[in-house]
């Protein structure tokens, strides 16, 4: 499994694009941030703007979103390989994970920096992966949290076999860092996007942790 998924977060239809079109021969996986304007304050292109993406990319998609339930329908229309949705987007997640019985994509919890990983104690079992955000929600180019150290630990030493992905301000200073720590994959936004060359920074986060 590819370990460094670029990260695309856009209201602009267009500027999507453009990101596809420049990872395209890159990449199999990205990661696309979608976000309510509830959930976190800001808002993102809907999931539909993803079109045909599919047939060229396996799209991970990450739910910023109040009641992800009722994204579901959206992410299978577009093709999604993996829906990450948020422990705490929902009062019931017993009936998110119900709902999603009926669909084939992967299933994934993000946690937030200050949720604590016991919150998914009755949850791993239904679930394919975890993924703990090392920033606030919402925005690219923010501060690593370096707390998520912590938690990779606590979550493999409860579940060993969990794949673990990290999300947020994850560069060349820390990605080793994060795969000795037992972190599986990363999503990198700003670490690719803020370059001056995206397709390098991708390559060379991934030697560093090939
Ligand atoms: C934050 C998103 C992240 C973000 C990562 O709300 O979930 O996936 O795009 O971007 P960087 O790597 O810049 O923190
Ligand atoms: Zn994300």
């Amino acid at each position: 499994m590819q370990k460094v998924i670029p990260a695309i977060l856009t209201y602009d239809p267009a500027e999507l694009k453009r990101q596809l079109g420049v990872v395209k021969e890159h990449t199999k996986w990205v990661h696309i941030d979608i976000m309510d304007g509830k959930f976190v304050p800001a808002t993102s292109i809907s999931i539909a703007e993803l079109g045909e993406a599919y047939q060229f990319f396996n799209l991970e998609i990450h739910l910023m979103v109040k009641d992800p339930e009722r994204y579901f329908e959206d992410c299978k229309a577009v093709g999604a390989k993996c829906v990450i949705f948020h422990r705490e987007s929902t009062a019931d997640m017993k009936k998110v994970l119900e709902e999603g019985i009926q669909y084939e994509f992967k299933k994934s919890i993000a946690l937030n920096p200050e949720t604590p990983v016991d919150t998914l104690l009755p949850f791993f079992e239904k679930i394919d992966s975890i993924v703990l955000m090392s920033i606030v929600p919402g925005a690219q180019g923010q501060e690593f949290i370096s707390q998520v150290f912590g938690k990779i630990h606590e979550a493999k030493t409860i579940h060993p076999d969990i794949a673990l992905l990290v999300d947020g301000g994850v560069g060349e200073v820390n990605i080793q860092d994060l795969f000795e720590a037992g972190c599986d994959r990363v999503a990198v936004g700003s670490g690719i996007w803020k370059t001056e060359d995206p397709i390098a920074a991708l390559k060379k986060l991934e030697e560093m942790v090939s």
